[in-house]
């Protein structure tokens, strides 16, 4: 949903999409709603052969490509019970999927002074409970993203990442039965407006880290977060007040 919601956003700015998922479904949905400047490739970030595919693809269809955008994750997480398969699984899906796609279109994006935004999470900067294979993928991304930027300063290119807080997307709709209410009841005390995120604010950042508006911007992981970071444990609550009450 978050990565439909950074689709609209770059379309919306003049940019024409690849979409580059697994779910054919999904992706086929996502281009009816965007028109010609869209394109749906299904592509499994796991494999070599199909980011080569959809790299091709994508350029053959608009002529070249300026930037990439690293939305792909699993969720697959069973904390201390996780199996080696799940979690060579889930790191292949969640980082080393972005790590190639960066390796397979760097020389586009060197060509081309583009950027890369990836995407990590506050789960990869707090401990979270159940979760190891998640935040440990998303806290991956983030030092990906810093020594990509290093390895891309040279040719003009910058790398960041986000790091989004709660937002309402398919995991927040499968999770609480679609009500967007319950997220933000349930989520919204971790940030500071009391509510979660919407796709397109974050979609807003992706936007923002790649335009114009950025250039001096590079190896940034940018919170989305509505403050969930700058928060300690206290959150909105003040203690203060009802120990001195
Ligand atoms: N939703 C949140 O609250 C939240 C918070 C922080 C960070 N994020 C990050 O934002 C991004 C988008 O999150 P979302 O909640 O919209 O996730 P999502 O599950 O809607 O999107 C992930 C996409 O990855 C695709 N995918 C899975 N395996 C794949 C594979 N092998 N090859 C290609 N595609 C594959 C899925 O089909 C799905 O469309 C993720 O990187 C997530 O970690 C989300």
């Amino acid at each position: 949903m978050i990565g439909r919601a950074t689709a609209a956003a770059f379309v919306a700015a003049g940019a024409n999409v690849v979409i580059a998922d697994i779910d054919a479904e999904g992706g086929g949905k996502a281009v009816a709603e965007l028109g010609d400047a869209a394109r749906f490739i299904t592509t499994d970030v796991t494999s070599d052969a199909a980011i080569d595919a959809c790299i091709a693809a994508g350029i053959d269809t608009f002529g070249g490509i300026d930037y990439l955008v690293n939305v792909t994750t699993s969720y697959l997480d069973n904390g201390l019970e996780t199996s080696r398969a799940d979690w060579l699984r889930a790191l292949d899906i969640a980082l080393v999927g972005a790590a190639m796609f960066a390796q397979k279109l760097a020389p586009q994006l060197i060509a081309r002074k583009g950027a890369i935004v990836n995407f990590s999470s506050v789960s990869a900067h707090r401990a979270q409970v159940g979760r190891f294979v998640y935040p440990a993928a998303k806290a991956a991304l983030a030092q990906l993203t810093r020594s990509q930027a290093l390895e891309f300063a040279p040719h003009g290119v910058r790398v960041n990442a986000v790091a989004p807080g709660w937002t309402w997307s398919n995991v927040m709709d499968a999770l609480s039965g679609g009500d967007r209410g319950k997220a933000d009841r349930v989520g919204g005390p971790f940030h500071m407006p009391g509510r979660i995120a919407s796709a397109e604010e974050v979609a807003g950042a992706v936007l923002f880290l790649c335009s114009d508006a950025a250039t001096f911007i590079s190896g940034a992981e940018l919170p989305v977060d509505g403050g969930y970071l700058a928060m300690g444990p206290e959150g909105t609550d003040n203690p203060i007040a009802r120990l001195a009450g």
